[in-house]
C-alpha cells in the first residue's frame, strides 16, 4: 500500500472513530484533549462535534492553520509526555493522541509512557483514541466502527 492509501486509511480511521464515539463523550463532563495539534485539522473537526466544550490541544511547537489554533489558554507548546503531566486528574472526557511517527523504534518510546498519561488524564469511563496502541490495565479496548480495520486506530474506555 503506497504511504498516500495508508495516509488516507488512517485519516478515515480517525474520523469515523471520533464520529463514532461523539454521543458516548457527550454523557460525559470534562474537558477534550487533543495530544498532537499538528496543523489543526482534527482540532477543528472536535471543536465542530464539540461546540461547547473546552478543547485543550498539546504540541511541542505552534504551527496550525491560524483559524484551528487554539486560544493561548487551551494551547499547551512543549514536549508532551511533560507538559501534560500538570493536567493529570483534569477528568477529560476524551483524550485523542494523533502523535504517531510510523517509525516503530520512536512510536516504542512514545508507548512506554502514552499508557499511563492518557489513563491519568480521563474521567473514570473517559474515552481515548489514539493512533498508537496503549497497554494499561485501566484502559479497556472498545469496539471499532465497522469502517475501521483493527489496528488502524486504536479506541479505549478508562475503567
Ligand atoms: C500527526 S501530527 C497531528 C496531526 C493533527 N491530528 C492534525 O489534524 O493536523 C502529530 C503532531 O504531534 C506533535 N507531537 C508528536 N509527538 C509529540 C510529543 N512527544 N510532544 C509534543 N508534540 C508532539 C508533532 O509536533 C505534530 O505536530
Amino acid at each position: 500500500m503506497s504511504r498516500l492509501d495508508s495516509f488516507i486509511r488512517r485519516m478515515t480511521a480517525q474520523r469515523d472513530i471520533l464520529n463514532h464515539i461523539c454521543d458516548t463523550v457527550k454523557e460525559l463532563e470534562g474537558p477534550v484533549l487533543e495530544l498532537g495539534l499538528g496543523n489543526g485539522r482534527t482540532y477543528d473537526h472536535l471543536r465542530e462535534r464539540f461546540p461547547d466544550r473546552r478543547i485543550i490541544a498539546f504540541d511541542r511547537a505552534s504551527h496550525a492553520y491560524k483559524s484551528s489554533t487554539p486560544d493561548p489558554e487551551n494551547l499547551v507548546i512543549g514536549e508532551i509526555k511533560e507538559t501534560a503531566q500538570s493536567f493529570i486528574g483534569i477528568n477529560a472526557a476524551l483524550v485523542h493522541a494523533d502523535i504517531g511517527t510510523g517509525y516503530p523504534e520512536m512510536d516504542a518510546i512514545t508507548q512506554t509512557w502514552l499508557p499511563q498519561l492518557a489513563a491519568g488524564l480521563l474521567i473514570s469511563e473517559g474515552i481515548v483514541a489514539s493512533g498508537l496502541a496503549l497497554d494499561h490495565p485501566e484502559l479497556t479496548p472498545l469496539p471499532l466502527p465497522k469502517s475501521v480495520k483493527p489496528g488502524r486506530y486504536f479506541l479505549y474506555r478508562r475503567i
